[in-house]
């Protein structure tokens, strides 16, 4: 009992930052028995971290009298608190891309764009055990209750994402708080 202890004590003091290499999935996303990630419920409640205007995957030149969509990017609260804690991405972050209609003709008028509709949603799921590349991407284009993953092969969302997001496959330096965090903000 007391040799126990003991060990357990030494451990504690020899490896004092071992919870850093022992992470484990933040077991948030939900998946069927086929793999496809279920359509979280909870969305309302993620926290915002950066926004866009007319950032479709298009390639029309941006035209400020239609501007297209307005781009919500929002993360999962458990990896958000996770990422503020250790400034590292645990397995299993998520965010969240909603595109809505940006909406000129608000009421009272507004000189610029609001939001309207929503069409579509995207999940990137940051998940090295479970992913080869580490990176799931789905597609949510209409409140689909599950996704297929975008295939690895040829996929062009891991492809942009890892060429140009600067942090771990994610657009870090669009998302003000985040890039903050990491003393990235200019
Ligand atoms: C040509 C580059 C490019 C491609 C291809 C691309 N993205 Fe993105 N993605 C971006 C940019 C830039 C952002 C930053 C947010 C914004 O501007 O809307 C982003 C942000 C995201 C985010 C928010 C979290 C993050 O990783 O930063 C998700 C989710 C996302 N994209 C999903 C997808 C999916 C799904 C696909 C494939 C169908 C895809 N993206 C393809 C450029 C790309």
């Amino acid at each position: 009992m007391k040799h126990t202890s003991l060990s357990v004590l030494l451990f504690v003091l020899l490896f004092p930052a071992t919870s850093a290499f022992a992470q484990t999935n933040l077991g948030i996303a939900q998946y069927t028995e086929t793999g496809e990630l279920r359509y979280p419920t909870n969305l309302a409640e993620w926290i915002q971290s950066g926004a866009s205007l007319g950032s479709e995957y298009g390639e029309e030149p941006f035209d400020p009298q239609n501007p297209g969509a307005i781009g919500v990017v929002q993360m999962e609260p458990n990896a958000y608190r996770y990422f503020m804690e250790n400034k590292t991405y645990a397995d299993g972050t998520m965010f969240l891309l909603s595109f809505y209609r940006a909406e000129g003709k608000s009421e009272p008028q507004l000189p610029g764009f609001v939001q309207g509709a929503r069409f579509s949603q995207e999940i990137h799921v940051l998940d090295k055990g479970r992913f080869g590349d580490g990176h799931g991407f789905f597609m949510f284009p209409d409140r689909n209750a599950t996704s297929t993953r975008i295939p690895e092969e040829g996929n062009v969302c891991t492809a942009c994402h890892i060429e140009h997001g600067d942090f771990d496959g994610t657009f870090i330096q669009f998302y003000p708080d985040l890039r903050a965090h990491l003393g990235r903000d200019e």
